[in-house]
């Protein structure tokens, strides 16, 4: 191996990816796909557009990158833009995500939401939410637990989730998930939320599925607001990790068509790495203790509902209570997160921001994670988990290639790191490049060879070598059965 860049050398010849694409092509292809859903290409991510042209043209046994830019522009090539889309596109999802979020949502939102209702006099005891973005379906179910938790007997839950991507829609209905997705999941909550089905696989309760419908939705596109699809008169909205894919003026249409599908006061949702524009029409943030990218729709300024900041009318279920108890501590005065690595407030002390990384990260604090990960790589370049929770943070916000950068690293000073080699599998696997992924999970499986099954692995505060190794096998089982 000659050095952190290079173990993936000899894959790239494989895979082609070097294989150059004539500029008109790619701006052809590139421009298509951002009028369609509003992706947007630089230099970041235009490997990744090479690397889906490439794979698109060969698994559609098309002669050329030409042929493959015709059919996109053709208005019957909605199942090639679509291949594309999900090229592009990651699934990374895990439930409740951004704890944080759904500590307020069950603290303030949900007594404030009710509230409202009782004030306003209304009779309408359904409280309703959207998942745009949903993947496959973690956090569109998170929020129905999260809100069936909340609310009072007598009180209902309706949930939409929405994507894209027609198959990760399969998925989110099947409502089955590794620990992956798993992964801010305690033993507790498995216990009273899922099935265990298949090989550590646990479905969601049946009664729990039935809050969530979910639909194929652009959010690119002009279908909503609309009523009848669920996408109208809504309480909370989460649209998180989504907009990361978009140009600008795209972020700020659906900002503003999404704040148009919330009733009076409904509350939106974002993701702290969501490029928000600076100015956003029809919302205002809400000042959230704890949880931050917590906007809504300015109530008419009736007194009923001006402040988001409100006591509980309710009493809420244990467990949202133990979430209030969450929500209302006072923040800690602060240790700051560093805010550049080049000026940081006082000599770096490796404890500390080793600590802050990790301790970011299971809280899903990304954005701040990532800046003291950034500073953990920097007082210790050659520690494979410093490297490998960067991949991870940049992986979990869909930026691929600079994951992989990092997670290669961590292989680089640790071949042996597991979590590293199974992280690298699913992004090459996300691009399209099976036989990449299988010699990723190959060597992470080599690699747990050496570790007893109830070895928590490096990286993981509770992903276990038994497990890991089960899911690795499986996939190696279904992709074989695929070939
Ligand atoms: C990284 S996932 C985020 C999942 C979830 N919201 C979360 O934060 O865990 C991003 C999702 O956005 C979807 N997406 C990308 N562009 C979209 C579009 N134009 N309309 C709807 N969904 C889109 C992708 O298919 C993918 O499932």
């Amino acid at each position: 191996m000659s050095g952190p860049e290079e173990p993936l050398g000899r894959a790239a010849l494989r895979t082609g990816r070097e294989r150059a694409i004539a500029e008109p092509t790619l701006e052809r292809i590139g421009a298509r796909l951002t009028a369609h859903c509003g992706l947007a290409f630089g230099s970041h991510n235009r490997p990744d557009l090479v690397r889906a042209v490439w794979s698109g043209v060969s698994e559609l046994g098309l002669a050329s990158p030409e042929h493959l830019a015709s059919l996109v522009e053709h208005p019957s090539g909605a199942l090639q833009l679509a291949r594309l889309v999900g090229e592009l596109t990651v699934r990374e999802s895990y439930f409740f995500r951004l704890p944080e979020q759904f500590a307020y949502l069950r603290a303030r939102v949900v007594p404030e939401l009710v509230r409202q209702r009782r004030a306003r006099g209304s009779t309408d005891r359904t409280l309703r939410a959207w998942s745009a973005g949903c993947a496959g379906g973690e956090e569109a179910y998170s929020l129905a637990i999260a809100l069936h938790e909340s609310v009072d007997p007598g009180w209902n839950v309706e949930v939409l989730g929405t994507d894209i991507n027609a198959s990760y829609l399969d998925q989110a209905r099947a409502a089955d998930y590794g620990p992956w997705s798993l992964r801010g999941v305690d033993a507790i909550e498995r216990a009273r939320y899922f099935v265990a089905g298949d090989r550590g696989v646990r479905r969601v309760r049946e009664d729990l599925r039935r809050l969530v419908h979910f639909a194929p939705l652009n959010l690119a596109g002009a279908g909503y607001p609309d009523p009848g699809a669920r996408t109208g008169g809504l309480d909370v909205v989460f649209c998180r990790n989504v907009f990361i894919y978009f140009d600008a003026e795209v972020v700020a249409r659906v900002v503003a068509r999404l704040a148009t599908c919330l009733h009076d006061a409904g509350f939106a949702f974002f993701g702290p790495s969501d490029p928000l524009p600076a100015r956003i029409v029809g919302l205002e943030r809400v000042s959230a203790r704890g949880a931050t990218m917590v906007f809504r729709r300015p109530a008419e300024r009736t007194g009923a509902a001006r402040s988001a900041e409100v006591r509980p009318a309710h009493r809420p279920s244990s467990s949202a209570r133990s979430a209030a108890r969450e929500a209302a501590r006072p923040a800690p005065v602060a240790p700051r997160a560093p805010r550049t690595r080049a000026e940081p407030a006082a000599p770096p002390d490796l404890e500390r921001v080793r600590s802050e990384a990790l301790a970011g990260a299971a809280r899903g604090a990304a954005a701040d994670a990532e800046r003291w990960a950034e500073q953990w790589v920097a007082l210790e370049p050659s520690s494979a988990p410093a490297h490998y929770l960067l991949g991870h943070l940049r992986g979990a916000e869909g930026r691929r290639a600079e994951a992989a950068a990092s997670l290669r690293r961590a292989l680089y000073f640790d071949p042996s790191f597991a979590l590293a080699s199974f992280g690298m599998a699913e992004l090459v696997a996300a691009d399209g490049r099976a036989a990449e992924a299988r010699g990723f999970l190959l060597n992470a499986l080599e690699a747990l060879a050496e570790r007893s099954d109830r070895d928590v692995l490096p990286g993981s505060d509770e992903i276990t070598a038994e497990w890991l190794r089960r899911i690795i096998t499986s996939r190696l089982a279904s992709e074989r059965d695929a070939r």
